[in-house]
């Protein structure tokens, strides 16, 4: 039997023909001597029916069909009764009379049922991989990222870009994460690493003189997971010679608008708004802002800075700051219980509480409305925020760092839990000027915003200087942002060796290890190096968006889980004392998991 079509399309246009399907069985009704099989495959299902009028001998065989079995059928496609139309299905209108069944193969009961939103574990899900991948939401996930990678691999073909494959095996390219390492077998004691991201090659292809590079690339980065996080994801990459930080934000609003037509067939807006870091920091206490809603952070300091409640002039006296968001009709929405859950919460930035006030017409409710009686107070703090009767007031009294990320985060987890967010916006958004070095709370030391090749921007390069200070410069870099989330980012770059070396000075890089670490890159620059610059697009975040699954797992056919690890083939795992020989390594110390 040939197949002449998939079972997921046969729909009006086959009525009165005759075709050959394969696929499993969903489910069988058995209605005695009539029995329906639901058959799917990757586009869909139909409905089949089977009777002795039609063939006895297939009527056998479909008795003993049971779900997940694999078979082939003949049939003949007739409408069906008015009453038994289905209009939400595309076959919905039809059924197939089967004539002939070859039952291909019998399947045990999968441990969790092949549908959509089944409620199986992740780590079960993950264990039987290709059968949670046989769920259709599964299949339009991974069927979706094919339509993008498709998309984008036309994009770049048209408007001149090479596709150039960079080493996995290769020396360690820092961006800001751990790497994996590899150990060399021929030369012991000496690692390969696998790549973070083609970031220096993509550079040094601009130095060979390809102009236009892109590539679809796998990186790695062994940092703690969270939805959007993977160890190995998939960047689409780009690097271009002699263009412009916008001349580059607008080939890449050329990408995702032909993407999201492609794809969705959603027409966007372009260009996109641009925002500078500093405002995004200042609105949405975060550089991946959410614009689909407002509830946007306003300082309160000036007002705050002589208030006798002394959280709110102590912070400010202090170099801090008070700001608020105002929660629209809040003030029935929560209780004290649920404030503190809120302040118990925002610990972990460092928040040392959750001060909130209650508006009504002319006045404030709560336990610090006593400090705020004047009516002037009651004038400026509603005119301050926006808030009006029947509000409720957030507010953070810290430092900078510590009220953005207190109140970055309830802005959006107040508008995820009251719903104000949008569905079917597509909120695309550049944060630029950024700065060049971001100060890491956990290292106690100043790091590259983006990464070290990074160029200063437009007259700031002098803060790299001997005697100047490097944190005050910004950056010509950007990030392209989606719904709130970090969908790319990328910069001009550095392309002299004396920048260059100025920059890894500032990070603390002595010119020996400067030159032990990127001693490669400094030589390529002293041979005619073109202005350059790129970007990367994170493919799973954005399959995922467009998708529109909460996380990045799901457009992924075989990710790893929330610990790093495969539950499906157990990886990562031990190796043989011969494997371990051939590198000269010796295990120290195993996790008492694995000891034997
Ligand atoms: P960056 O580190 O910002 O830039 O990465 C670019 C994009 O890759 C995605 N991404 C991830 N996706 C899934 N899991 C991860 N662990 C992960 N880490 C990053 C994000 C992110 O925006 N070489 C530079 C780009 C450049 O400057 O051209 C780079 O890698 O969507
Ligand atoms: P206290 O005067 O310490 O009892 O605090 C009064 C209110 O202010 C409580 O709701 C605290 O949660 C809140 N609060 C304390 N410190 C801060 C802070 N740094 N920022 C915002 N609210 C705070």
């Amino acid at each position: 039997m040939k197949r002449t079509t998939y079972a997921g399309l046969v729909d009006e246009q086959y009525l009165d023909q005759t075709v050959v399907l394969k696929g499993w069985v969903q489910k069988r009704r058995d209605l005695g001597g009539l029995i329906f099989v639901d058959l799917r495959d990757r586009e869909g299902l139909v409905q089949l029916v089977f009777s002795e009028e039609y063939s006895p001998e297939a009527l056998a065989v479909a008795e003993q069909l049971r779900s997940e079995y694999v078979i082939e059928i003949q049939g003949h496609v007739v409408a069906r009764v008015a009453k038994e139309i289905n209009p939400d299905m595309r076959t919905g209108k039809v059924e197939v009379r089967v004539t002939g069944i070859n039952l291909l193969n019998k399947a045990k009961t999968p441990p969790f049922d092949i549908r959509d939103g089944i409620t199986a574990s992740d780590d079960l899900r993950l264990q039987y991989r290709y059968l949670d991948l046989r769920r259709p939401e599964m299949q339009q996930g991974i069927m979706l990222r094919n339509r993008i990678v498709q998309s984008v691999h036309s994009y770049f073909d048209h408007n001149g870009f090479i596709d150039i494959e960079t080493p996995d095996l290769t020396k360690s390219t820092p961006e800001g994460a751990r790497d994996y390492l590899v150990p060399s077998r021929i030369y012991h004691g000496h690692f390969y690493a696998l790549p973070q991201s083609p970031q220096l090659f993509k550079q040094l292809l601009m130095g060979s003189g390809f102009d236009r590079y892109y590539q679809i690339a796998r990186c790695f980065r062994d940092e703690d997971l969270r939805g959007d996080r993977q160890p190995e994801f998939t960047q689409i990459d780009l690097e271009t010679s002699f263009l412009t930080a916008e001349e580059i934000q607008d080939l890449t609003e050329g990408l995702i608008a032909k993407v999201m037509k492609d794809t969705l067939n959603v027409d966007v807006t372009l260009p996109f708004p641009r925002m500078d870091w500093d405002d995004s920091m200042a609105r949405y206490g975060t550089d991946q802002p959410d614009v689909r809603f407002g509830m946007e952070l306003k300082d309160l300091s000036a007002i705050m800075k002589d208030t006798d409640f002394k959280v709110f002039s102590g912070a400010v006296a202090n170099g801090g700051q008070v700001k608020a968001i105002a929660v629209p009709g809040g003030a029935d929405l929560y209780s004290r219980k649920d404030l503190d859950k809120y302040a118990k919460y925002i610990e972990r930035f460092g928040a040392k509480g959750l001060a909130w006030l209650k508006v009504t017409d002319d006045s404030f409710s709560g336990p610090i409305a006593k400090f705020f009686k004047h009516d002037g107070d009651f004038a400026k703090i509603t005119e301050a925020t926006g808030a009006k009767s029947g509000d409720l007031l957030l507010f953070a009294a810290d430092s900078k760092r510590v009220v953005a990320q207190t109140l970055g985060y309830l802005r959006v987890a107040i508008a995820k839990e009251q719903d104000m967010i949008d569905q079917n916006k597509w909120a695309f958004l550049w944060i630029v000027n950024w700065p060049l070095f971001d100060y890491d709370v956990d290292l106690k030391r100043w790091v590259p915003a983006h990464h070290p090749f990074t160029m200063p921007a437009e007259g700031d390069a002098h803060y790299l200087n001997d005697g100047e200070d490097p944190h005050k410069a910004y950056a010509q870099s950007y990030d392209i942002i989606l719904n709130g989330l970090e969908l790319g980012g990328g910069s001009i770059r550095i392309h002299t060796r004396d920048l260059q070396m100025k920059m890894l000075k500032a990070l603390g890089f002595t010119p020996e290890r400067a030159e032990k670490q990127f001693g490669f890159l400094l030589k390529a620059l002293d041979y005619g190096f073109p202005p350059h610059g790129g970007l990367a697009i994170g493919l799973d975040r954005f399959a995922r968006l467009l998708a529109k699954r909460d996380n990045i797992r799901d457009v992924i056919a075989f990710p790893k889980n929330s610990k790093a690890t495969e539950p499906m083939t157990q990886a990562p795992s031990t190796v043989t004392d011969k494997q371990l020989d051939d590198l000269d390594l010796e295990i120290a110390k195993l996790d008492t998991d694995d000891e034997k």
